[in-house]
């Protein structure tokens, strides 16, 4: 049996934009996807995801995605699960040179589904890194990421952006502009989460945005401006000292861009009354700044905060269903042991 795990991300400025050619910053943070895999020798995968869903799922399907059993949960939350480990699954195969591999599969994720907070990247890069190694074959973290955003570029039938592979396969903070990813120095950012039980449809938001900016020169200016913060946020990560906790001045200073950030997106119509009611009880109890993460119309916000208060502010926040400390995460995908 091979166990790999992957962390999920925040934002900490840029989604959206970062459709549009604008730089972007994910941080991988301490919240983990597990998937052991264990190989079988008649070819099919069998998938117990017990953590995926409130009732859990234990589903076992051949070599193609419609021989799937009837199974008592969401059809859309096991349709989008199956394709993301069927693609997963297919890159392993195709990295180790077994196309005709099978496995049993153990999906385990403390990160909420479709909450802004990458877990389908997770799943997809744990995954793949445990499916390889499986078959005896070890990726460099930078394929693995490669090959996850393949995957999710398949199931999200190209609207995948490389931010969540690249930045769960390689942990830290992660500057993503087009094409071009890479790892950046930042100081180990006291990020809270703040989670309102939802989620956003990303392909519906990311067509609102689209629209918007087709229609009015203030919207395209103002995905700029996005851009024109995310590099304002860049130069003052750059100029930190990464071995040293964040000092308060920079921490107010990320925090007014991630304001700011927050109210471009409100903007271009992203947020949800329950991200901005959360957004609020962050600022209002002392946070550095706040601003919802991912695609937004429900899911999580997150904000800068070394103190307690903000994850218990949330907590009592009527909208907010769970809030959590998620520090930034150095390591990347990783096994376990
Ligand atoms: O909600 P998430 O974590 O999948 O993030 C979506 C981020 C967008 O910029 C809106 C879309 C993308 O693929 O970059």
């Amino acid at each position: 049996m091979t166990t790999c795990s992957a962390p999920g991300k925040v934002y900490l400025f840029g989604e959206h934009a970062v459709v549009y050619g604008e730089p972007a910053v994910p941080c991988a943070v301490e919240r983990r996807a597990r998937v052991t895999v264990d190989p079988r020798d008649d070819g099919r995968i069998r998938v117990d995801a017990a953590d995926l869903s409130l009732d859990g799922f234990t589903v076992t399907w051949g070599d193609s995605i419609d021989d799937r059993p009837d199974v008592d949960v969401p059809a859309s939350l096991v349709e989008a699960a199956m394709e993301y480990i069927e693609a997963a699954v297919q890159q392993a195969r195709d990295a180790a040179d077994a196309p005709g591999a099978g496995f049993d599969i153990a999906v385990e994720s403390a990160i909420p589904l479709g909450a802004g907070l990458g877990s389908s990247a997770a799943v997809v890069v744990a995954g793949i890194d445990a499916a390889t190694r499986a078959l005896g074959t070890e990726l460099e973290p930078e394929e693995v990421a490669r090959r996850a955003y393949e995957a999710e570029y398949e199931v999200q039938e190209g609207q995948a952006s490389r931010a969540d592979t690249f930045c769960s396969a390689m942990g830290g903070a992660v500057r993503v502009e087009g094409d071009d990813t890479r790892t950046i120095d930042a100081p180990p950012l006291p990020f809270v989460v703040g989670y309102d039980g939802g989620a956003g449809d990303t392909g519906e938001l990311v067509a609102g945005v689209r629209a918007l900016r087709e229609e009015h020169a203030f919207a395209a200016d103002t995905v700029e401006t996005v851009g024109d913060l995310t590099r304002e946020g860049e130069r003052l990560l750059a100029d930190a000292d990464p071995g040293s906790e964040p000092s308060d001045e920079l921490l107010a200073e990320l925090g007014g861009l991630m304001d700011f950030n927050h109210g471009l997106l409100e903007a271009l119509g992203v947020s949800a009354r329950s991200l901005d009611a959360m957004v609020w009880a962050a600022r209002e109890a002392g946070a550095h700044g706040a601003k919802l993460t991912g695609a937004g119309g429900g899911g999580c916000v997150v904000a800068l905060d070394p103190s307690p208060e903000t994850e218990h502010a949330l907590g009592y926040t009527a909208e907010c269903e769970q809030s959590f400390r998620a520090e930034l995460a150095t390591e990347g995908v990783r096994v376990e042991v």
